[in-house]
């Protein structure tokens, strides 16, 4: 593992940075419905330098840990970390989350330099419980309980402004919830 400054971190260069939003829409599953939470959130993301795997795959990591605060009382409601790496060979770009719920999450999709209408980096990765390559894993009681089954992850960087637009599919109180959180940061 190195973290020497001429690493190069590919899509994730322009990520690395402290960026707060004030926008943001979750919708959560509730026993009778759902609830929608206007929320605000700081996303902190660090170079996390380079590693080798065998010998022949180079990965460039970023670090993040994500803070969420609900407006209504300002508690914080999600907390959740991982790292966004970028395998430049192969052009692969993969997320990992953990969150405390008992939750993990290896998200990953091609990225071959996408960008948005204004030139912004458009990075998308997926998770399924059935995809052999980009999984899910949980404890037992959220497996038999509040089962994640699939995840999305659409993020937009530029130089100024971070967007994310995020789909966790839940198998919760007999029924399949799309629980979405959405929001559009500014960088500090
Ligand atoms: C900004 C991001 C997120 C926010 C603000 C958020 C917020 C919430 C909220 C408010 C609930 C309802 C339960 C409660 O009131 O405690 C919930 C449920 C849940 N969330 Fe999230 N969430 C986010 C992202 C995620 C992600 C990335 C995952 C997993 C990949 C996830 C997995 C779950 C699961 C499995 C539940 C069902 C548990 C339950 O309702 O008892 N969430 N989330």
């Amino acid at each position: 593992m190195s973290n020497n400054t001429d690493i190069d971190y590919g899509p994730l260069q322009g990520f690395i940075g402290v960026w707060v939003g004030d926008k943001g829409t979750d919708v959560a599953p509730e026993p009778d419905g759902s609830e929608n939470n206007p929320y605000y959130e700081t996303i902190t993301f660090s170079a996390a330098g380079d590693v080798s795997n065998a010998e022949s795959q180079t990965l460039a990591a970023v670090h993040y840990r994500q803070i969420v605060q609900r407006k209504s009382n300002d508690q914080v409601f999600h907390d959740e970390t991982g790292y966004w790496m970028w395998d430049g060979e192969q052009k692969i770009i993969m997320h990992s989350l953990v969150i405390p719920r008992a939750v993990c999450v290896l998200a990953g999709g091609a990225h071959t330099g996408e960008t948005d209408p204004d030139g912004r980096v458009v990075l998308e990765v997926a998770a399924g419980k059935d995809d052999s390559d980009w999984g899910i894993v949980q404890s037992p009681f959220m497996r038999d309980n509040a089962r994640t089954t699939g995840f999305h992850h659409k993020l937009t960087v530029g130089e100024e402004t971070l967007s994310y637009s995020e789909t966790t599919i839940v198998d919760i109180y007999g029924r399949v919830f799309e629980h979405t959180d959405e929001n559009e940061l500014r960088r500090q």
